[in-house]
């Protein structure tokens, strides 16, 4: 055979096999690609919508997604890091979960749905409560009126209630059947939601579930709210104030496992389930209010006398210990951040983004009457 028949019918070999290999190697297997799904998150600017919103982000490649989010006081465009906020599979909308005709369109976008939107602090509603029950309440049905629009394409609403609709714990741990013995206004409004869409399962058959985390705390959290206060207060050099005794014990919940367990409700292969369920998210454990300022001052070796007693707030719940048991036997997920670790990385995190928590402390307190009838900034 001559030479250049033999080079020529190597050629086509060579040829032949880079064809299949591009082949092998540019086209999707399409039994392992996973569809994509577009994911609606209500609240996502803020503190645990957008940890959740990072969290689901990084983990599923085929996620797209629409936050709706109004910016109250407690929303953050800077609470979504800029690589997820600018990128094409994040779409920001601005405007209220009050909204009908938003909210429909956006539902009508969406296969998933997490739903954070709230007003969530305990004391701003005892100062004023009717904009806990028109967004916690009002604006949960509008979204159970689009869910039931909407079933055939949305596949799976996971609302997020809270554990304060227990109020505090009759038994410990606190379990999924414990009653719902609501003791402040923003509590009162959360309880109004969950049996909102618990109702709305029972009368149309909506893909629901209801989440009830315990006290979540992390990075980007307002300094509003408890631990993260201490931790700006002890960075401050100024006192960290303590309603009442300080003995108020709750479960402290690390952002970033509420987040995991999120995801295991999303990715369920079975929803059925899991579907009109209320759902604990705990960790069996709680630690003390005091305990907690003890905890944050040993870490920036300050003296306890940097704790200063105040009047108690009233509607305080006393005892928080959720279980986690239906969890872990439904999702097969537990906790897995213990409370020293997430509050070191917590502390870690304010001590780096003193830009963030600053521009937030002229916002941070509410006049209310006390339970000893005078009027404080708590
Ligand atoms: N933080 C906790 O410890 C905790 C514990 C259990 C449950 N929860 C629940 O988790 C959810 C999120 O809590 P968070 O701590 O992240 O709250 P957050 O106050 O940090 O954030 C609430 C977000 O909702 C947005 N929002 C408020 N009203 C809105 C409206 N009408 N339309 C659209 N967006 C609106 C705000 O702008 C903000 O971005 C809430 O439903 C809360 O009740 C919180």
């Amino acid at each position: 055979m001559k030479l250049s028949v033999l080079k020529y019918r190597f050629l086509f070999v060579w040829i032949f096999f880079v064809a299949i290999q591009a082949k092998v190697f540019s086209e999707p297997d399409n039994k392992t690609q996973k569809p994509t799904k577009t994911v609606l998150l209500t609240g996502a600017a803020g503190f645990i919508g957008s940890n959740c919103l990072e969290y689901l982000y990084d983990t599923h490649e085929n996620y797209d997604f629409i936050v709706l989010d109004a910016l109250t006081y407690a929303g953050f465009l800077e609470n979504i890091p800029p690589r997820i906020l600018n990128s094409h599979r994040v779409r920001f909308v601005k405007g209220s979960v009050i909204d009908d005709s938003l909210v429909d369109e956006l539902m009508k976008e969406s296969n998933y749905v997490i739903h954070f939107a709230a007003e969530t602090h305990v004391t701003r509603s005892i100062a004023d409560d009717l904009i806990f029950f028109e967004t916690d309440v009002l604006g949960t049905r509008v979204l159970m009126v689009a869910l039931v629009k909407y079933s055939k394409t949305i596949e799976r609403f996971i609302h997020i209630s809270t554990s304060e609709v227990y109020g505090t714990a009759l038994t410990i741990p606190m379990n999924e059947d414990h009653p719902l013995e609501s003791r402040s206004p923003y509590a009162a409004a959360k309880v109004g939601a969950d049996r909102l869409v618990h109702a709305y399962n029972c009368t149309y058959d909506v893909p629901v579930v209801i989440v009830r985390p315990f006290n979540n705390y992390g990075p980007k959290q307002h300094i509003e709210k408890l631990i993260p206060r201490f931790i700006t207060s002890a960075l401050n050099g100024k006192p960290l104030t303590i309603h009442g005794t300080g003995e108020q014990k709750r479960d402290w919940i690390y952002v970033k496992d509420v987040s995991k367990a999120l995801d295991a409700m999303l990715n369920i292969p079975d929803f059925s389930i899991i579907k009109g369920q209320a759902i604990n998210l705990g960790t069996e454990k709680s630690v003390s209010v005091f305990e907690v300022a003890q905890l944050i001052l040993k870490y920036f070796n300050l003296h306890e006398t940097q704790i200063k007693f105040v009047s108690n707030r009233p509607g305080q719940v006393d005892n928080h210990v959720g279980s986690f048991k239906k969890a872990k036997a439904l999702l097969n997920w537990e906790p897995t951040t213990s409370f020293e670790e997430g509050l070191k990385e917590t502390i870690k995190w304010y001590i780096d983004h003193p830009s963030y928590w600053k521009k937030l402390e002229g916002n941070s307190v509410v006049p209310i009457k006390t339970s000893a009838n005078q009027i404080e900034l708590q």
